[in-house]
């Protein structure tokens, strides 16, 4: 019988998960692949620590080496994450001849292209299932299951700290500061929530999914990051009034010019689908010429979730063994030699409608002056909300566009933020009113 002997870099959460799987499912994996899957050793700056598992002959080492390098290794399971030194591993372990499976999304988002492209070069696989949406199988679905569309938009929840906050605050009426400590203390925020909060972990992976969509490998900076630091409770409330859901999306779009590449906090219809992922999950949405929109939905993070992606990637090395193939699906879909370098529009020329917070004294003619800005834009105003409170310094301004630029939105509000009636920078969200 054929085996694969399979050693794991990292012995965190997923690390955990994907050793525990490989240790309890081996009849089971045996009957899908016809391949003995062995768990040979563990890499881990903290080898002493007791995971609960029943390891048996798995050795645990601090040594580095004994997996990328070792001979007795055919598979090396990354699950350090950051660009290093995963990257340097991971270009070490291919050029020794291993398969390599990836849960880290800055990596592939960052330095994708050049790893796949030695992968192909020594005739290695290098899968990244779990590096985006945790265990739905997202880029299986964009690789195999929709391989014969033109996609032209990909959008979706990526990131399920900022999902919980969001549905949080929503549900609660608090403020966003308040929920996120309340998410740090019960362990759905890190310490350090920044990569979160702030969109780099859902741009990290919009870039995988639109690279493998789009067949085109964007630079990570050429992607639009906004987090979802400066939603208030007053956004929220306002929202709900309105029909809407503000969710952080990752957005890609694809048209005869270019691509839109986008994180963003978003206004989305209640009624729709988006809006009813709630919580901690995730969910992508993709459209393609022939399939029409599919939405696909599930825990985005987590030990089994994650470990349960990092599997099928196995599970696929496995039986591409058994049938003497590698790389029978490249890593980005496209075949390497075919990924192009399609242009990103800017910021300034996207077109929508927007949702303008303004904080502004309540006195007659502040409206005639915000609007009077708004004009002389271009900017045609959908609607205007106000709840007038003569005893406070300021009241909220609330403004929805028609279809506009944001260059002309940018520009408005700058103007506006130079009124003297306006007593704080205004601010606006994106609304994307055709998102099922
Ligand atoms: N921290 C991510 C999230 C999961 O909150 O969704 C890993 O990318």
């Amino acid at each position: 019988m054929q085996e694969l002997r399979v050693g794991i870099l990292g012995f965190g959460v997923v690390g955990r998960g994907v050793a525990d799987l490989l240790l309890t499912r081996t009849a089971l994996l045996l009957q899908r692949t016809g391949v003995a899957l062995r768990l040979v050793r563990i890499a881990t700056r903290t080898p002493e620590r007791d995971r609960g598992l029943e390891l048996g002959s798995v050795e645990v080492t601090r040594d580095l080496q004994r997996v990328v390098a070792a001979d007795d290794i055919d598979v090396v399971i990354e699950l350090i994450g950051g660009l290093e030194p995963a990257k340097s591993l991971v270009l070490e372990a291919l050029t020794n001849g291993k398969h390599v499976i990836t849960a880290n999304k800055a990596l592939i988002a960052v330095h994708g292209a050049e790893l796949t492209a030695r992968a192909a070069a020594v005739g290695r696989e290098l899968l990244f299932e779990a590096a985006v949406a945790g265990a739905i199988p997202v880029i299986k679905v964009l690789r195999e299951g929709l391989a014969a569309n033109q996609i032209d938009q990909i959008y979706g929840i990526l990131n399920g700290t900022c999902n919980y906050i969001l549905t949080a605050m929503r549900e609660k009426g608090a403020a966003f500061a308040d929920v996120l400590k309340e998410a740090q203390a019960k362990g759905f925020a890190e310490a350090d929530p920044s990569f979160d909060i702030d969109g780099i972990d859902a741009a990290h992976k919009l870039a995988i999914l639109a690279a493998i969509g789009f067949g085109s490998f964007p630079r990570f900076d050429q992607i639009h990051v906004e987090g979802i630091r400066h939603i208030s409770d007053v956004d929220i409330a306002w929202a709900t009034e309105m029909g809407y859901r503000i969710k952080l999306l990752g957005i890609a779009k694809r048209d005869a010019e270019g691509l839109e590449l986008r994180v963003q906090p978003t206004l989305v219809p209640e009624a729709g689908m988006v809006a009813s992922v709630e919580g901690v999950f995730n969910a992508v949405f993709i459209r393609g010429d022939a399939a029409g929109t599919t939405m696909y939905y599930g825990r985005g993070a987590g030990e089994r979730p994650t470990a349960s992606a990092v599997m099928a990637d196995l599970v696929d090395i496995a039986r591409n063994g058994q049938a003497a193939v590698v790389q029978r699906v490249a890593s980005f879909s496209t075949l390497p030699s075919y990924l192009s370098s399609q242009p990103v529009r800017e910021a300034a020329e996207w077109r929508g409608e927007y949702y303008l917070r303004l904080a502004v004294a309540d006195q007659p003619g502040v409206l005639a002056e915000v609007t009077a800005v708004l004009a002389r834009q271009q900017i045609s105003i959908d609607a205007i909300h106000q709840k007038g409170r003569s005893d406070v310094a300021a009241v909220p301004l609330i403004m929805v566009t028609h279809e506009t630029t944001e260059g002309q939105v940018r520009a408005a509000l700058a103007a506006m933020e130079q009124l003297e009636a306006v007593r704080e920078p205004p601010r606006f969200i994106r609304i994307e009113p055709g998102f099922v």
